[in-house]
């Protein structure tokens, strides 16, 4: 299947080109990762400070020994565990890597993804994918390729088309590189099925953690100004804006719409898996509809709901320090 599209991606890959291809979790925007200079593209076309670090994704667990230096048992585990799937692992990094990928530090992020034609392009490239989210610095992830397309239009050689990724949110990011596995980023791999396969408590992150711009508190926003309200409190504040003649955009969860003209309002799913597939390309939604304000209505606070509250902070504060974006 797509036989065509995924040896012009590989020969994209070879040539030092950018392709944008789907994951389970977001799109990636990847270049070969023994290839500095691809690399580089990377970060100039996402607009990326050169001091954080990309993803390196692989076909199988096999090449772990290519990228990693020491694989300790907590990442043997995990690795077993959950990949293929949405899950990073953080490792010291083998002799070779480039600092490029590492931001110049001394650990690789490593992820082997589940989708079929990250699968069969990573399979057929043979090495190691450096690959952020296909989105410009700071901004909202892309869930589909049009996503990509808008954000990056001629600058990405080649757009793999998967249609809507499946999770919708980036991956969980462990990192086993010292002394206690540590969680740095949540995601769709909750903490606890973390735990319940380390079979041991994470370990907090250390002080020296590395810099991740994913757990910056301004990250993942959109550019409209976006305020997390609870409950019922978002039909009300959409109705005393519009009574200020101010455009707002919803995106509600048990709130009903009120009757208002011109009032942006998606009603999201109320279950977290069905939320996070659809969140990225709703906020896209809202942000586009030319409004004042986006009112995000607050999610429950159950484990479940960890990662998907993780984003949403982020995206408020984001779009009230956009020096930071
Ligand atoms: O689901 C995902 O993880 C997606 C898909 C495309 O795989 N990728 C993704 O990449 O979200 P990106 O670059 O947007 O986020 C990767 C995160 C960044 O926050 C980066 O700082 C962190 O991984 N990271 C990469 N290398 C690291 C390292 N050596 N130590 C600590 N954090 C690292
Ligand atoms: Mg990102």
């Amino acid at each position: 299947m797509r036989d065509g599209e995924i040896e012009r991606a590989v020969a994209v890959l070879r040539a030092g080109g950018l392709v944008a291809f789907p994951t389970e979790t977001v799109y990636g925007l990847g270049a070969d990762a023994s290839n500095a200079a691809a690399v580089r593209k990377i970060f100039v076309v996402k607009g990326r400070p050169a001091t954080h670090p990309l993803i390196v994704h692989l076909a199988d667990a096999v090449q772990l020994a290519n990228w990693a230096r020491e694989v300790p048992e907590a990442a043997r585990r995990l690795t077993r565990k959950f990949w293929p799937g949405p899950l990073t692992v953080i490792l010291k990094r083998a002799p070779g890597v480039s600092d490029v990928v590492t931001g110049g530090q001394d650990t690789v992020a490593l992820r082997v993804p589940s989708h079929p034609l990250a699968l069969q392009l990573l399979a057929r490239f043979g090495g190691g994918i450096a690959a952020p989210s296909a989105n410009r610095h700071g901004r909202v992830s892309a869930t589909t390729a049009e996503h990509v397309r808008s954000e990056f239009g001629a600058a990405v050689d080649c757009v793999l088309d998967g249609g809507d990724t499946q999770i919708g949110i980036e991956s969980t990011i462990i990192d086993c590189s010292g002394a206690g596995a540590a969680l740095l980023r949540p995601g769709w791999i909750t903490r606890r099925d973390i735990e319940a396969a380390l079979g041991a408590a994470l370990a907090a992150p250390p002080a020296d953690a590395p810099r991740v711009p994913g757990t910056l508190a301004a990250h993942y926003a959109p550019r409209t100004p976006l305020a997390l309200v609870e409950g019922e409190r978002a039909a009300e504040l959409a109705r005393e804006h519009a009574r200020q003649g101010r455009r707002v955009a919803v995106l509600a969860l048990s709130a009903r719409r009120p009757p208002l003209e011109g009032l942006e309002w998606i009603a999201a799913p109320r279950d977290a898996a069905g939320y996070a597939h659809a969140l990225y390309a709703s906020l896209r939604r809202l942000d586009d509809s030319g409004c004042d304000t986006i009112l995000v209505e607050q999610p429950p606070r159950s484990p479940e709901w960890a990662a998907i509250n993780d984003r949403l902070a982020r995206a408020a504060a984001g779009t009230s320090a956009p020096d930071e974006t």
